[in-house]
């Protein structure tokens, strides 16, 4: 070639290396003093190295007015493609702050809904690294029909492909209702906000005083509002937790989890179990300790372990496979079901149940919360979430009652009767409409005030209700609890019972969709 030649490959290079620069030093040194990562940055610790595929890296947008149409940037804000993550194919979009904000203009939306297609086209999960202001201002409605899109989309692929929001900067507005739809969202303290009015329109409106971070900061959304389900101290840390996140869920719902090899024998005996539940009945234990034991060891995976912490949430691998485990925490509220636990526990019953997991439930809970508030808040209708989530879970379902199991809750809980596969407990079980004292209270009342001695006309009530409705074979006797199993050998029960149910089918009415209760 001549000297001074046109060279398309060469400018094509070059132009290249400018989109990867982005708007350049200052920029990224703004980025980076905010305490957050740039887009690529991000990107680079979220996949397998080498393995990013960016697609539409020179669009722009074409808006004018504002002094737009002389600040057309590559990526228009907004860096779109595919990798790998532990060997499978992800999508994924990354906002760049450095580049307006990382507003959400026409162009931006475009690439944003394109991934998405592709994504669902594909059957593989799709991720969100969002740090972004927003609606692009100067593009008006263009910028909020570019939601919609996005809206429509994270719906339509809901129980499809896996989706996992990351927020790692502010996400005001509309950048705070997709992470809404999606099955996880992932926060940072200190960096990650997320509301749908910022402090100053609250302040006006309210007059309430507020900072980003205490209106919508990634302690406020993991532990009071419930938005977010895992909070991080770091990017890193963060972006670490969704690789494993992903190497737990499958790629579709046509799928299964990826299964993996274990150390851990199958038939291992769990000699601690009997320890780690203490036989009075109201004296409290972890039971992720318990989890935790009957397990592959090291594979519990919290999911919302700040919010409504009184039921327990968790994925783990049990012989390899990936299952979902629900269990009453007596360690919060006595273990009780509340609104939030309610909620908590019936979105993660219907994630497992669209990909696949099987569910395991472990039970010790003493009925619902009463009070004014619970019951003026709608505890009917959020327990009824619950309720509904587990009756047309179609994944196998394996329920153990550890301790006791009252009223409503036992039965919203997995019991047979909701459609259980294989409902066990252990020895140690007492399952009952509620507890003794309590019935006593109510049936025996009036025997009770008219004995001589009420003191031991109660405590002859309360020792026959035990002997007759409480002893641990009442449920088995009638078929409610398909074994009373030796709490030891809760490991390779549940092993044994999942790899049997492995081929289950079962297939809901034909509907085209359910009426949830909301
Ligand atoms: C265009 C924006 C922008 C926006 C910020 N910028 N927000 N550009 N549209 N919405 C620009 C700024 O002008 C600035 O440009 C750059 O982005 C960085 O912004 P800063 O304010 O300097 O950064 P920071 O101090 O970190 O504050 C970030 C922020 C704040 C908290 C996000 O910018 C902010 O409150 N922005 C407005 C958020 C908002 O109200 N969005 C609309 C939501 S309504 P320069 O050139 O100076 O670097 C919505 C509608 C959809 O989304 C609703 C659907 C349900």
């Amino acid at each position: 070639m001549t000297a001074g030649a046109h060279d398309p490959v060469a400018e094509l290079t070059e132009l290249r290396r400018r989109v990867l620069d982005g708007p350049g030093e200052r920029a990224t040194a703004a980025q980076h003093g905010k305490g957050k990562l740039t887009a690529r940055e991000r990107i680079a610790l979220l996949l397998d190295p080498g393995t990013f595929h960016e697609v539409e890296p020179f669009r722009r947008h074409r808006a004018t007015g504002f002094g737009l149409e002389a600040n057309r940037p590559h990526t228009d804000g907004v860096v779109t493609g595919w990798g790998s993550v532990h060997g499978r194919t992800v999508f994924l979009y990354a906002h760049d702050f450095r580049v307006f904000g990382g507003s959400l203009g026409e162009a931006h939306a475009e690439k944003i809904h394109k991934i998405m297609d592709m994504a669902l086209a594909a059957g593989a999960p799709l991720v969100s690294l969002n740090d972004g202001a927003g609606a692009r201002i100067q593009e008006g409605v263009t910028a909020l029909a570019g939601y919609g899109g996005i809206f429509r989309r994270n719906s339509r692929a809901s129980g499809v492909i896996p989706q996992i929001s990351v927020v790692l900067g502010p996400c005001a507005g509309g950048a705070a209702y997709s992470p809404a739809l999606t099955d996880f969202v992932f926060m940072v303290r200190g960096t990650a906000q997320m509301f749908v009015t910022g402090p100053e329109v609250v302040r006006a409106v309210t007059g309430e005083e507020i900072t980003q971070d205490g209106l919508g900061g990634a302690d406020v959304h993991a532990g009071t509002s419930g938005v977010c389900h895992f909070a991080y101290d770091d990017e890193r840390t963060c972006l670490e937790d969704v690789r494993h996140l992903l190497s737990l869920l499958p790629q579709n719902n046509r799928l299964l989890p990826p299964v993996v090899d274990t150390d851990d024998d199958a038939g291992r005996v769990c000699e601690s179990l009997p320890a780690l539940v203490p036989a009075d009945h109201n004296q409290p234990y972890d039971v992720v300790d318990v989890i935790a034991e009957i397990v592959d060891e090291g594979t519990v995976f919290e999911v919302h372990a700040q919010w409504a912490p009184n039921v327990v949430c968790a994925l783990a691998r049990l012989d390899g496979r990936v299952v979902g485990v629900i269990a009453n925490q007596p360690r919060h509220l006595a273990g009780v079901l509340d609104i939030a636990a309610s909620e908590k526990a019936a979105r993660f019953v219907q994630m497992c149940d669209s990909f696949n997991i099987p569910l395991v439930t472990l039970l010790d809970v003493p009925g619902f919360l009463p009070g004014v508030g619970q019951e003026h808040a709608g505890i009917i209708r959020h327990g009824a979430k619950l309720l509904y989530a587990y009756c047309n879970a179609t994944v196998p379902r394996i329920s153990v009652v550890l301790r006791k199991a009252y009223g409503g809750a036992y039965i919203v809980m997995d019991s047979r009767s909701i459609g259980a596969d294989l409902a066990y407990a252990w020895p140690t079980n007492e399952i009952a409409v509620m507890g003794a004292e309590g019935a006593a209270n109510v049936v025996f009342r009036k025997q009770i005030a008219a004995a001589d001695d009420p003191a031991a006309m109660r405590a002859r009530m309360i020792k026959e209700y035990q002997a007759e409705l409480m002893h641990p074979y009442h449920a088995a006797e009638r078929g409610l609890v398909d074994d009373v199993i030796d709490p030891r050998e809760t490991r390779a029960v549940l092993i044994r019972s999942l790899a049997v149910l492995g081929e289950k089918h079962a297939d809901l009415p034909a509907r085209k969709h359910g009426n949830p209760p909301q």
